[in-house]
C-alpha cells in the first residue's frame, strides 16, 4: 500500500517499460527503436516506420514492397461497416466518424484468441490499410451521395488519402509532406491516447477496443485535437499584426493557445523543428504566405510572452491546410498515423502484462449513515 502525495495529471510519473521510443531523455531526443526522428523523417517513408514499430525492425526494399501491397490489399471496406458510414450524420466529427469505424470493424473482424498473448499487429495493419478509406467514404457520400470506390491500387497511405480526398493523383510534394508527418506523428511514449490504449489491453481486451479507447482520448484539444484547433486559430487572423494583439489579449485572459507546449518537453518540441520547414514549402509553393506569416507571429508571441514553444501540431495544422485538407481531418491523419504506436504499445503491454490499476487518495466525506428520505439535503439536478 503506498502513502505517496498524488501528482496531478501523473505527471513525472514512471509508468512502465517501453523498447519503443525515447521522448525528451537526456543525450537521446525523440527515437523510434533507437532512430532519430530526424532522420526517419529525412530518409525514410511512413510504411517504413510502420513496418519498425510494429515488427520491430526497418524493412528492406522486398520486405517494403511486400507490406505495401499488403497494406494496399486491406483498403476495401465490408459492405456492412459502409452501410454504418452511411448511416452516421453528416454532421459528424471525423474524430467520432474515426471511433465508430474502428469499432464496427472490430464487430465485424473481430481479433481472434484474447488470450491476451495474441498478436494485434493483422489487426494493425487492417486498421493502416483501411482507415482513409472509411473517412473519405463517409466524406464523400455525405458530401456528394457518391458511393467511392477506395481500393486505389500502388499509392503510399499519404498518397490514397490524397487521392481520395481531391479524386486526383497526388501532387507529389504535398505526398512527401503528408508521408513525413505521419512518421512524426506515429509513437511518442506513455501520451494520454497511447496509456489510455495500454490500460485497455492490460484487462485482456482485444486490439480493436485498446485504439478505439486510443482514439477517444485524442480526440481533445489537449492532445491530438490541438491541431484542429490550431488552424482555426491562425485563419482568424487576417495580418501577423491582427493575430499579436489578439494573442496579448487571449493571454490576458489566461486562455489556453492549442498547438503550443508539452508536458514533457520543456524548451522545444524536436518534431516541430522537421515540420516547420515543411510547412514553410508549403507556404512558398501555394502562393498564399498569409497563413504562415500569421502562424510565425503568434510563435513569436508566444516565446516571447510566455515562454513557450511550437509542439508537432502547430506547424503540422499549416502544413495540412496548404495542401486542402480540411481542418475536421487533421486529427484524423493523427489516428492513421498514431495507430502503429497504439498497436505496437498493446504488443509490449500484451508481452509483459499486468493489470493497470493505480490508486487514489480519498478526499471524500467521512463514513456516515443514510439518512431517511424526508431529511436529505438533495442537490438541485
Ligand atoms: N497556452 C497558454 N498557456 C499555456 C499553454 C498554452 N498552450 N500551455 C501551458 N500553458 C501555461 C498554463 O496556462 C499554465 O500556466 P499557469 O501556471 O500560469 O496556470 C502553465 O503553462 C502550465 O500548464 P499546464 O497545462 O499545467 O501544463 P501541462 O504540462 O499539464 O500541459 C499541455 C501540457 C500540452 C496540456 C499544455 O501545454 C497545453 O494545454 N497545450 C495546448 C494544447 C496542445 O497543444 N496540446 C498538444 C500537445 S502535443
Amino acid at each position: 500500500m503506498t502513502t505517496q502525495t498524488p501528482s496531478k495529471g501523473l505527471e513525472g510519473i514512471v509508468a512502465g517499460h517501453t523498447a519503443l521510443s525515447t521522448v525528451g531523455k537526456e543525450g537521446k531526443g525523440l527515437t523510434y527503436r533507437g532512430y532519430k526522428i530526424e532522420d526517419l523523417a529525412g530518409q525514410t517513408t511512413f510504411e517504413e516506420v510502420a513496418y519498425l514499430l510494429l515488427y520491430g525492425e526497418l524493412p528492406n526494399a522486398n520486405a517494403l514492397a511486400e507490406y505495401r501491397r499488403r497494406l494496399a490489399s486491406l483498403r476495401q471496406l465490408p459492405a456492412p461497416l459502409k452501410t454504418v458510414l452511411e448511416q452516421l450524420p453528416a454532421t459528424s466529427h471525423p474524430m467520432d466518424v474515426m471511433r465508430t469505424g474502428c469499432s464496427v470493424l472490430g464487430c465485424l473482424e473481430p481479433e481472434e484468441g484474447l488470450t491476451g498473448k495474441s498478436n494485434g499487429t493483422p489487426i494493425a495493419d487492417r486498421l493502416l490499410g483501411c482507415f482513409t478509406s472509411m473517412l473519405l467514404y463517409w466524406h464523400h457520400y455525405h458530401k456528394t451521395g457518391v458511393r467511392i470506390d477506395t481500393r486505389a491500387d500502388g499509392d503510399t497511405i499519404a498518397g490514397h488519402f490524397l487521392r481520395l480526398l481531391h479524386n486526383a493523383p497526388p501532387i507529389p510534394a504535398h505526398e512527401r509532406a503528408l508521408d513525413a508527418s505521419l512518421t512524426l506523428y506515429a509513437e511518442h511514449e506513455f501520451n494520454a491516447s497511447t496509456f489510455a490504449a495500454r490500460i485497455v489491453t492490460s484487462t485482456l481486451s482485444d486490439t480493436y477496443s485498446a485504439i478505439t479507447a486510443g482514439i477517444g482520448a485524442l480526440r481533445g484539444p489537449l492532445h491530438g485535437g490541438a491541431n484542429e484547433a490550431a488552424i482555426e486559430l491562425i485563419l482568424r487572423f487576417a495580418t501577423p499584426d491582427e493575430a499579436e494583439k489578439a494573442l496579448i489579449e487571449m493571454l490576458a485572459r489566461k486562455e489556453k493557445v492549442m498547438g503550443f507546449g508539452h508536458r514533457v518537453y520543456r524548451i522545444s518540441d524536436p518534431r516541430s523543428e522537421v515540420v516547420q520547414p515543411i510547412a514553410k514549402q508549403m507556404s512558398d509553393a501555394a502562393g498564399d504566405k498569409r497563413i504562415y506569416a500569421v502562424a510565425e507571429r503568434i510563435e513569436t508571441v508566444m516565446r516571447r510572452e510566455k515562454k513557450l514553444f511550437p509542439n508537432l501540431d502547430f506547424y503540422s495544422a499549416v502544413a495540412y491546410h496548404l495542401m486542402g485538407i480540411p481542418a475536421p481531418m487533421f486529427t484524423p491523419l493523427f489516428v492513421v498515423a498514431r495507430t502503429t504506436g497504439w498497436a505496437a504499445h498493446v504488443a509490449e503491454q500484451r508481452a509483459d502484462n499486468r493489470l493497470i490499476r493505480p490508486t487514489a487518495e480519498y478526499v471524500g466525506p467521512d463514513p456516515r449513515p443514510v439518512p431517511p428520505i424526508d431529511r436529505r439535503a438533495s442537490p438541485k439536478v
